[in-house]
């Protein structure tokens, strides 16, 4: 009888919860999770675009090998590995032209696209060139990635679309003024729809002086790294003459192209060079002193031109992480399918390396 009196009175007030005024609702204490603002949630990605790619400009404007013909992760070597599995080869192609104008201009681009994102000045037109360069990235360097996802250009182009598509978020510069943002589509608004001639003037100026601030760091960059390698250098090519000239009498060269002084590749070393049978970068080796060995740079899984780690002698393919035995070239790590290959070599009786053409 209890019971059933209880239950009678639960499911009375069950009846009655719907004609409740809902005033819990309003007192209720905010869920910890609850959806955090838009504007700001964006701020993490803008942040590590704009740095990534200033950082890259920056790198590839202080890297002296870089824009050094033959030479592997040159834009060269970059250019010539990537015309194989482009989508746009005629693209690529075009590049090689002029390889140096295009790496300086890919490399201060992405100064500007990282400067402007970072500090959210004309921030959708610097996230519509993020973007830009990415897919022209996927195109051509990484159009050939299997699985896709492998490659991190395809993931770049997606990361941008937010900052494109929804602005840069909170604490842009584009914002100090009080009014809305540029962006990209302003750039091209249809003719007769004015464009705040004082917005373009401010924002213009606060873009050139951030352009200052960037070509002033790509430049002690540039200087800087060249001066880090301008004493190893010096000390190379001052040592392959000398050796050149002091083995001179030594005997006849060995057959094949001279591809540089044996005095040139350090004990444990690497010393690179363009092999002149393909074309395409190469590794000659002094594991052993004076025991001279070469491998292709090329990595045998998509064609990116890989380095070399001294410390563990080993080649590591810097696009999908294959690792190569540096001393028989073959894979210690995937994805890389097979060995790199070997580049036969010979020390001459005039102290040069020969690559044998036979
Ligand atoms: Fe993919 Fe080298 S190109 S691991």
């Amino acid at each position: 009888m209890t019971s059933s009196g209880g239950g009678g009175q639960v499911a009375k007030r069950r009846r009655q919860a719907p004609d409740r005024p809902q005033t819990t609702l309003s007192t209720a204490r905010p869920s910890r999770w609850a959806p955090l603002d838009p504007q700001v949630a964006v701020l993490p990605l803008r942040l590590f675009l704009g740095v990534t790619f200033f950082v890259a400009g920056v790198q590839k404007l202080a890297d002296p090998n870089f824009f050094r013909a033959g030479v592997p992760g040159s834009i060269q070597s970059q250019l010539h590995a990537a015309v194989h599995t482009a989508a746009l080869p005629g693209m690529v192609r075009l590049a090689e032209h002029a390889p140096v104008a295009f790496g300086a201009t890919i490399a201060v681009a992405e100064i500007a696209v990282g400067l402007g994102t970072v500090c959210g000045l004309w921030a959708r037109v610097a996230s519509s060139g993020g973007l830009c360069l990415s897919l022209v990235f996927f195109l051509t360097v990484s159009f050939g990635s299997w699985p896709y996802y492998y490659g991190s250009d395809i993931v770049f182009v997606f990361a941008w679309t937010p900052l494109v598509l929804g602005g840069p978020g909170r604490y842009a510069l584009d914002d100090l003024r009080g009014r809305p943002a540029p962006d990209a589509a302003a750039m091209w608004r249809p003719a007769g729809v004015p464009v705040p001639r004082r917005m373009v003037l401010s924002r213009g100026a606060a873009a050139a002086a951030l352009a200052g601030v960037g070509v002033a760091a790509a430049a002690a960059a540039a200087a800087v790294g060249r001066a880090r390698t301008a004493g190893p250098e010096a000390a190379a090519s001052g040592g392959g003459s000398s050796g050149a000239g002091g083995s001179s009498s030594v005997g006849p060269p060995a057959p094949g192209t001279p591809i540089g002084p044996a005095s040139g590749v350090p004990v444990g070393g690497a010393e690179a060079f363009t092999d002149p049978a393909t074309g395409q970068p190469a590794f000659a080796l002094q594991l052993t002193a004076g025991h001279f060995t070469a491998r292709s740079a090329i990595c045998t899984h998509q064609g990116c031109t890989v380095q070399f780690s001294q410390q563990d002698e080993t080649f590591v393919c810097p696009c999908h992480g294959s690792v190569f035995d540096a001393r028989d070239g073959r894979v210690l790590q995937g994805p890389a399918p097979s060995p790199l290959p070997a580049v036969r070599i010979a020390e001459g009786g005039d102290g040069r390396l020969y690559v044998d053409g036979g």
